[in-house]
């Protein structure tokens, strides 16, 4: 049998855990041929809860899970590890902005890039779903460094996600019928959902909209805001829809993406589009050969502009704010 990977996930008693451990183990992340070993951590009041799952996992026979080891102390539960899923932090509540859980998650993700650093695989590849999760990525990697940093992203998959489904309906296409839309900048309400460059069964999503309104008064605040909406409907945020983005990020990172299209990511900056070099932002991104690669030279007009330049402010304020508490 082929070596089993390694696929650690944080707040594995978590909601979003519960939506992603059982598709990781049946295949769904690394394919139908490759086996996986499943570290769980959590704090110690989640460790009898991630325990349970443990059971449960075992309970459904996974052809492919080759064992699954639920962990309290970050630097066991990320030995020897490939794959690290960062979700375990606070969400957010009603009312809150995510930027309200800078001070409270900051300080999970110093300790776990500093485990990483220390036992991670050499082919470690981190996502970072938790909130505030460009920022937490940032913190991560910046206590990771013998961890190149681009193997540190943060998920805007799923404001993708929602982004593609939106104009779907709007124009009455199936997704499938997509391409190229982009999500810049942070997690966050500020982040821009961009469909300048998309197109919609081949046509220029734009000219097929026909309505710029729809596109500056509806799609752009339904996406951003669509966690929020999420929230208040559910009462809780987003769990299934995060983790199946959390599952189309990690597949497109190790599989890679076709060479016509793009997807989004928070990805390290190297100065593209204006982004300040380092911080980790959503781009337009293809995969290829594991690596996320910054879809270069598209054409940016004065909309665009601004929106990409306000979200990237809010990281840079973000990007501070956790320095000044010392976590960078
Ligand atoms: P949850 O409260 O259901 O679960 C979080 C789990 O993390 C809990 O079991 C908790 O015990 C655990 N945890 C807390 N600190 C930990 C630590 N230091 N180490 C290991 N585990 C720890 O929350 P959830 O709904 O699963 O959401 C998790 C995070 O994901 C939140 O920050 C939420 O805002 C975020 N989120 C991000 C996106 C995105 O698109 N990036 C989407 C949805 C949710
Ligand atoms: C989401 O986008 O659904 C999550 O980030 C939860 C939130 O706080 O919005």
């Amino acid at each position: 049998m082929t070596t089993p990977v390694t696929v650690t996930v944080t707040g594995a008693a978590g909601q979003i855990g519960y939506a992603l451990l059982f598709r990781i183990a049946s295949g769904q992340l690394l394919g139908p041929d490759t086996p996986v070993s499943l570290r769980l951590l959590e704090i110690p009041p989640g460790v009898k809860a991630a325990e349970g799952t443990a059971m449960e996992l075992d309970d459904c026979a996974f052809g492919l899970l080759a064992g699954v080891d639920v962990f309290d102390d970050p630097t066991a539960g990320f030995d020897g590890t490939s794959i690290a899923l960062l979700v375990g932090a606070r969400p957010r509540g009603p009312g809150m902005e995510r930027s309200d859980l800078l001070e409270a998650n900051g300080g999970i993700f110093a300790p776990q890039g500093a485990a990483i650093n220390a036992g991670a695989a050499e082919d470690v590849r981190v996502l970072v779903v938790g909130n505030p999760a460009n920022t937490n990525a940032l913190i991560a990697a910046a206590h990771a460094p013998d961890v190149p940093d681009d193997r540190f992203t943060a998920m805007t998959r799923l404001d993708h996600n929602r982004a593609l489904s939106q104009l779907a309906a709007r124009t009455g296409t199936a997704v499938t019928d997509i391409e190229n839309v982009t999500i810049w900048g942070n997690h966050s309400a500020t982040q821009y959902p961009d469909i300048s460059h998309a197109s919609v069964a081949g046509r220029p999503a734009l000219e097929v909209v026909d309505d710029p309104a729809w596109v500056t008064d509806s799609f752009i605040p339904t996406v951003a805001e669509r966690g929020a909406a999420i929230i208040d409907a559910r009462g809780s945020s987003s769990a299934a829809s995060a983790a199946n983005a959390a599952i189309d990020h990690l597949h497109d990172w190790t599989h890679g993406t076709p060479e016509s299209s793009w997807t989004s990511a928070g990805v390290v900056s190297d100065g593209s589009y204006g982004v300040p070099e380092g911080l980790i932002s959503s781009f337009p991104v293809r995969s290829s050969g594991g690596r996320w690669q910054i879809v270069p030279d598209l054409e940016i007009d004065d909309f665009s502009r601004g929106r990409i330049d306000a979200s990237v402010a809010e990281l840079v304020e973000e990007r501070d704010a956790v320095r000044r508490l010392g976590l960078l």
